[in-house]
């Protein structure tokens, strides 16, 4: 089996998927512009600063690291400004990710593994939402996605290219060995928001307390980063063993309230999470968890820190160990 490249390998949840590939021994090639991510999240892997819109260099970096699979984390993900600036997403999400895919298909890589987002479904019609929801996106971020799933089973007819469709609710977390954590910038996530609110920063505007839900606040499903590493793995075992194309959620399947993660940050700080209360952001439904079964039942893949205080006790120890994030910005 050849190399890996991990295409913003140097962000969040790229990051750990880096880790668990190193920890089974695979060669490893972060691929990665640091517009978001930062070089000392790359442990133990090739570095190349890059863009995806780059074909030729991936090109000759794919050739010369061997790479045989590719694993694509590299996005922007932010849904209010995909709606503030649409050109920049779809350049960057779509345009992006299409020279990636020129690149992968001319060195006749057979495996790709995709970050998409629950964003694909927009306003659920039922929950649990299962793979065969319709995916109508409310905003850029998730139409940009939804672009590039919708393209990939025509590359796969044209080029025989395999692909594994990750859907994500919401990652959270920290490696729990405490080396890689999540360091955004602006942060847009609840945990490390209500975290840095505990360690002295500015409270936590909860957007919407009068939700039909039963303490008035909107549901969601945390996903621990190093669950979605080990997805994965079992996503890039199954491709490389011949298994077919997919799309798959990932979620715990239990959700909780903004007011449930303010608690749970609260009780593995030993510290208040001061709050405001906003009104409710456009384009925010009151209910977003997931159905796992079918990578459950196909990859054998399920949660396994699906405790919400576990998964919060782990961002909490690394926001403790690395106040500053990884320290260094890269402008
Ligand atoms: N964080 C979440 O909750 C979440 C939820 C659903 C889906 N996702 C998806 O998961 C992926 C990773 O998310 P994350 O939270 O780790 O984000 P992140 O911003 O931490 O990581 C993305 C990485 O991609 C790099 N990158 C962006 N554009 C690039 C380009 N043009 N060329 C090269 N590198 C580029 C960034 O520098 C960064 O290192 C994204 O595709 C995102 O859409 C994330």
């Amino acid at each position: 089996m050849g190399a890996v490249l991990v295409a913003g390998g140097a962000g969040y949840i790229g990051s750990h998927a880096v880790k668990a590939l190193r920890r089974t021994g695979r060669d490893v090639v972060v691929y990665d512009n640091l517009s978001a991510g930062h070089l000392a999240a790359v442990r133990g892997a090739e570095f190349v600063l890059g863009d995806i819109a780059d074909t030729a260099r991936l090109r000759q970096v794919i050739r010369r690291h061997g790479v045989t699979s590719v694993m694509h984390f590299a996005a922007w993900l932010a849904v209010g400004e995909s709606v503030r600036d649409p050109a920049g997403y779809y350049r960057n999400n779509v345009i992006g990710t299409l020279a990636l895919l020129e690149a992968v298909v001319a060195e006749a890589v057979p495996a790709f593994v995709l970050s998409s987002t629950c964003a694909v479904y927009g306003e659920p019609e039922r929950t649990p939402i299962a793979e065969d929801h319709p995916t109508h996106p409310i905003n850029a971020y998730g139409e940009t996605k939804l672009a590039i799933e919708h393209a990939l089973p025509h590359y796969e007819r044209a080029y025989g290219l395999r692909a594994i469709r990750l859907r994500y609710f919401n990652a959270a977390g920290a490696d729990p060995e405490g080396d890689l954590g999540e360091d955004h910038d602006p942060e847009i996530h609840l945990i490390p928001r209500a975290i840095a609110a505990a360690r002295g920063g500015p409270p936590l505007r909860v957007f919407g307390t009068d939700y039909p839900t039963p303490d008035g606040t909107c549901l969601r499903d945390y996903i621990h980063v190093t669950d979605l590493a080990d997805a994965h793995l079992a996503a890039l075992r199954a491709l490389e063993g011949g298994g077919a194309s997919q799309a798959y959620n990932l979620g715990n399947g239990r959700p909780h309230s903004v007011l449930e993660v303010v608690a749970a940050v609260e009780r593995v700080a030993g510290r208040p999470v001061p709050t405001s209360v906003s009104p409710r952001r456009e384009g925010d439904p009151a209910v977003l968890y997931a159905s796992t079964e079918r990578i459950t039942r196909d990859l054998g893949w399920r949660p396994g820190l699906s405790d919400l205080d576990a998964i919060v006790g782990t961002a909490w120890q690394w926001h403790e160990r690395h106040p500053a994030g990884y320290g260094e910005r890269q402008s």
